[in-house]
Formats: structure tokens, C-alpha cells, sequence
């Protein structure tokens, strides 16, 4: 009898640890399936300029509206962006022509994939990196970025780690709980149109997407989780009328963006970049305020 029941328990237990494995190995490859998983954007022609007024339109661009030196570095040398102990490590790599650095190996046209579709040189997908904002770019503020990157001195980062996703968040992917494949998140055939650089609705909202703000906010920008962020990073701040924002002035926004604290004496996190937005112009704060103000009231959280 004894026997027989340690018998059955052995069998219940080992098809457990069977079913267990199974799913294991399941995610596993499922995991590496979407991590090789090969894109074909489209092959965009971006005039790429030289000329000493666009590189320096780009440095403004990537250190104050794009923000790519928070991920990348001031020198573009790189920069361990995530490191979580449940995740593992997520790395901005070098884009100078030093050692260690993608800048020799990158083409006009690989940049152009990169940074508008998300889609790294051999196919795959970006990881992480907000491509989905910067696919709004127009041709010539995206070449202006790309000039001004190629224009950069080397930096040597053979010491940078390299990215590590931990086995968890290789499940998490296999599972489809882990948003961090960025082409998924792009519309290839999204139009753009240009706008001109005013006080107008229409540049405050192509400043919302370029510089991220749609991204952590939200499309609408009610805020909540960042998506594919560390489960430790504070929530993003509901913007619309619906929340505190609704009862601010135009004032009390470019205060808030200029120093870093709102109107109720709250220090903002340093997750939010108020550190680089706070050196855009005036016109381009009340262009982003004319957007904020249009957008729906939301309550927190509906992005
Ligand atoms: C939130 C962090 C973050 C920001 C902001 C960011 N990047 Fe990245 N970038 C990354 C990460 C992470 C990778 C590597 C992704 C991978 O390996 O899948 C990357 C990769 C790249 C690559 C591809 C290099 C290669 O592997 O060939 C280019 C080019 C690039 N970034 C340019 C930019 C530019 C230009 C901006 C600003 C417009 C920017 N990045 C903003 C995190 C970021
Ligand atoms: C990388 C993510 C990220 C990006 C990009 C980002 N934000 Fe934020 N933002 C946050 C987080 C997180 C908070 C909450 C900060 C806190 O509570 O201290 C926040 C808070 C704010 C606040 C304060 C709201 C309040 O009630 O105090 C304002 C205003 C704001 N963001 C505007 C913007 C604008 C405008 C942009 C684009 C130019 C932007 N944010 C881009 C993450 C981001």
C-alpha cells in the first residue's frame, strides 16, 4: 500500500517536473524567436548634411529634445542604461570610431533604420532605446542628428559590459510580459508631415513625440507604468487636464520644466529628464503647452 503511494507520488511528482521543464524550454525558445526575429523597414533616402549649422541643430536635438545622451552618454561613448538584478543588463552602445564603438561600422542608411524603425543593421530589433518617438523625426532634423553623431571625436569603451538579459526576463519575453522589442512597436508607413518650428498645437505635438514625452506619458498622456521600464522606476505623471496639471498656467509649466519642481514644491525624479528639456526654448515649452492643454482629460493611467 505504502508503496504503492510513494509510487503514484514519485509519477505525479516527475510528470510535474516534466511539465515544468517542457515550459521552461518552451518560453525559452519561444524567447529566442523574438530576439532573432528579422525586420525589412523601408529603405528611406535622408539627406545627411555637413555643414557646420546642422551639427550643431543636432547637438541640441540629442542632448535637450531627443535626450539620446541620458542612454548613450554626453560623448556618445555609451552607457549601461538598465541593470536590474531580475532583468539583467541593457547597454546604449559607443557610437564614436573609437574602440569598442559602432561609428565605423555604421552606415548613413544603418542610422536611418536604427533611429526611425527600431531595426538594428542585421535585421533584429532594437532593444529598449524609444524609437517609436524618434520615428516622428523629419528628414532634416533626423539627418541633422545622424551629422552631428558622425561628427564626433572617439571615445574608447572596451570596458563597457555588454548587454546580458537574465533568464527571467528571457521568460518574461517568451511569455509576451516583456515589452522591450521596439520594431513591434513602429508603424512603417506612418506619414510625416512637415511642421514649422512656432508657437503652434501642431509643433507641440511633434515635440512631444520626438522628445519622449508621448513615450513615458503615454499617447494621451495620462501617465502610469513606463512601458519595458525596470518594475522599480516611478510611474510616469498624469498631464492631462484631468489630473493636477489640468490647473496649471503656461507659467507654472516652464517654472516646473526650468527648475525641476512644480507648483505644489514637489522635486521631480531624475527619471523624468527635466535636466534636459529645462535648455529648450521658450518657444518650444509653449509649444508643447498648447498640446498638453489639448489632449483629453484622462484619469492616471489610461496612457
Ligand atoms: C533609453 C535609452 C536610449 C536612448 C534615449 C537612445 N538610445 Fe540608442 N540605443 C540604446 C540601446 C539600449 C541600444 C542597443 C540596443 C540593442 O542592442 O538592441 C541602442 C542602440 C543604438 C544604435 C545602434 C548601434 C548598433 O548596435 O549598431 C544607434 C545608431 C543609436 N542607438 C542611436 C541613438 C540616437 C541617435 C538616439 C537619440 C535620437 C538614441 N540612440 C537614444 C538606448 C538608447
Ligand atoms: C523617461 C520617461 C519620461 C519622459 C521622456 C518624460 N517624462 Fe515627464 N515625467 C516622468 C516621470 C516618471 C514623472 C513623475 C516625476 C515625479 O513624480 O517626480 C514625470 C513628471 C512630469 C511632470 C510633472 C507633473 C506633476 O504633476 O508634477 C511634467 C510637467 C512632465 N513630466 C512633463 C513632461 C514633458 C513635457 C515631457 C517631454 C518633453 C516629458 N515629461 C517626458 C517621466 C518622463
Amino acid at each position: 500500500m505504502l508503496l504503492n503511494i510513494l509510487k503514484w507520488a514519485g509519477i505525479v511528482l516527475g510528470s510535474l517536473v516534466g511539465v515544468l521543464v517542457m515550459a521552461v524550454g518552451f518560453l525559452l525558445t519561444r524567447s529566442n524567436q523574438i530576439l532573432n526575429k528579422t525586420y525589412s523597414p523601408p529603405e528611406d533616402s535622408v539627406f545627411i548634411p555637413t555643414d557646420a549649422e546642422a551639427i550643431a541643430k543636432g547637438e541640441y536635438l540629442v542632448t535637450n529634445v531627443s535626450v539620446c545622451v541620458e542612454c548613450h552618454g554626453e560623448d556618445f561613448g555609451g552607457g549601461v542604461v538598465v541593470d536590474d538584478p531580475a532583468l539583467g543588463r541593457i547597454v546604449a552602445p559607443n557610437l564614436t570610431k573609437g574602440p569598442g564603438g559602432f561609428g565605423n561600422e555604421l552606415s548613413d542608411a544603418d542610422f536611418v533604420r536604427v533611429i526611425r524603425y527600431g531595426v538594428l543593421p542585421d535585421g533584429r530589433s532594437l532593444l529598449v532605446m524609444p524609437a517609436e518617438d524618434y520615428t516622428h523625426l523629419s528628414d532634416a532634423d533626423l539627418g541633422a542628428i545622424i551629422a552631428y553623431v558622425r561628427s564626433l571625436p572617439p571615445v574608447d569603451s572596451t570596458d563597457l559590459p555588454p548587454t546580458e538579459l537574465s533568464t527571467l526576463a528571457r521568460l518574461l519575453l517568451g511569455a509576451n510580459q516583456l515589452d522591450i522589442m521596439i520594431a513591434e512597436r513602429i508603424d512603417d508607413d506612418m506619414p510625416r508631415v512637415p511642421v514649422a518650428a512656432e508657437v503652434s498645437l501642431e509643433y507641440g505635438r511633434y515635440l512631444a513625440n520626438i522628445s519622449g514625452c508621448t513615450g513615458c506619458h503615454g499617447p494621451g498622456l495620462s501617465g502610469g507604468p513606463i512601458l519595458g521600464a525596470p518594475p522599480d522606476w516611478p510611474q510616469a505623471a498624469n498631464l492631462t487636464p484631468g489630473g493636477p496639471v489640468g490647473t496649471w498656467s503656461e507659467a507654472d509649466f516652464i517654472q516646473t520644466i526650468r527648475t525641476g519642481v512644480d507648483p505644489s514644491g514637489h522635486q521631480l525624479v531624475d527619471e523624468m529628464p527635466w535636466r534636459n528639456y529645462r535648455n529648450m526654448s521658450d518657444e518650444e515649452l509653449k509649444a508643447l503647452w498648447l498640446f498638453i492643454q489639448s489632449v483629453e482629460p484622462k484619469e492616471a493611467g489610461n496612457r
